[in-house]
């Protein structure tokens, strides 16, 4: 067996075993593409997908991200094709991986939830191959947290409470491009470089995937959707600042979003690694559709 970097030609085979492997979920080739190749953020991060070769045929893969300003890295996406299943595969790939990790002197390994580019925002403990494996591995399990799924089989009203929220000087609109200096002083100053990574993802989509609550000609609060998983009718993040909370600010913004996604055709949204549930549950009735348990590694604990 041999171990190599994959190339974006993997891409077919690699499919061929995500889409056995990954039972509980529905994915098409293009959003493995994108959670395997479409690296947001590559001043950041580097990304690999490390291969397991017998003769010409892969047989396994695993995808790593690796931030090491931060001494951080993810384990992303990874399986073996049930032909090589329990002949140590995954755990030659978690080797390789493990050796560039320490070499770039990675001191923490989070499975799944790469920042802006997730499949899942943890493991879904179903796959419990995976589950013994990654414990097996020395991942510990620290937090659970949960995908929403909110049906859109009606559009939400939002004009009555645009019309209250004018009447309070709170303009509220979708993004253009020329919001980028205003979107970069309220992240600043707000949510932080990984949100606005997203925003700006979500906001070159067309039409911008991206709603703005204005007030003095400043952002007070923001909604976005389809920065990544655009199959899924994937919403978010969100956020509003503390001192404009309590307004039903965020109601309408987080309804205007799973408009858009009705309108582009999808029955449902997913509403991923939330946060406050009652929220989502009161103003869009969405309800808990997944579970995820979160692993981490340290690797400084290891050696
Ligand atoms: C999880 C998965 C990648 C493991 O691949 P693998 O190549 O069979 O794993 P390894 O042979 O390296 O397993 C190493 C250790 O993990 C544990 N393990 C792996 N599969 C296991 C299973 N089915 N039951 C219990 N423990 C298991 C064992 O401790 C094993 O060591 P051992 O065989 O010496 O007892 C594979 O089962 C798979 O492709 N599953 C579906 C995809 C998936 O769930 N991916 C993760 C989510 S992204």
């Amino acid at each position: 067996m041999n171990i190599i970097t994959a190339k974006t030609s993997d891409l077919t085979a690699n499919y061929n075993i995500a889409r056995d492997a990954f039972q509980y979920d529905t994915f098409s080739i293009n959003l493995l593409e994108e959670k395997l190749f479409r690296n947001p953020s590559p001043d950041l991060d580097e990304y690999r997908v490390l291969l397991a070769k017998v003769d010409e045929n892969i047989i396994g893969f695993m995808h790593t991200v690796t931030r090491a300003t931060e001494s951080r890295g993810w384990l992303g996406l990874f399986a073996t094709a049930a032909t090589h299943h329990r002949q140590h595969v995954a755990s030659r790939l978690h080797q390789h991986a493990v050796d560039a990790w320490n070499a770039a002197g990675v001191q923490q390994v989070e499975a799944l939830a790469m920042p802006g580019n997730y499949f899942t925002p943890g493991l879904d403990p179903r796959y419990t191959p995976a589950l013994c494996f990654l414990e097996h591995h020395g991942f510990e399990r620290f937090s659970d947290c949960a995908n929403l799924i909110a049906p859109l089989d009606r559009e939400f009203e939002t004009a009555e409470d645009e019309e209250r929220l004018k009447k309070i000087g709170v303009a509220v609109r979708r993004a253009t491009i020329d919001d980028n200096k205003l979107l970069d002083d309220f992240f600043n100053e707000e949510f932080g470089p990984a949100w606005r990574m997203e925003a700006a993802l979500a906001c070159a989509q067309d039409p911008p995937a991206l709603h703005l609550a204005i007030e003095n000609d400043r952002i007070i609060a923001f909604s976005a959707h389809s920065s990544q998983n655009r199959e899924w009718g994937f919403f978010g993040p969100m956020g509003t600042t503390p001192a404009a909370r309590g307004k039903s600010i965020g109601r309408v913004l987080l309804r205007r979003c799973l408009n858009d996604l009705r309108a582009a055709g999808h029955r449902t949204s997913i509403i991923p690694w939330v946060g406050p549930i009652g929220f989502y549950a009161k103003h869009v009735n969405a309800h808990v559709d997944r579970v995820f348990w979160r692993y981490r590694l340290t690797l400084a604990s290891q050696s």
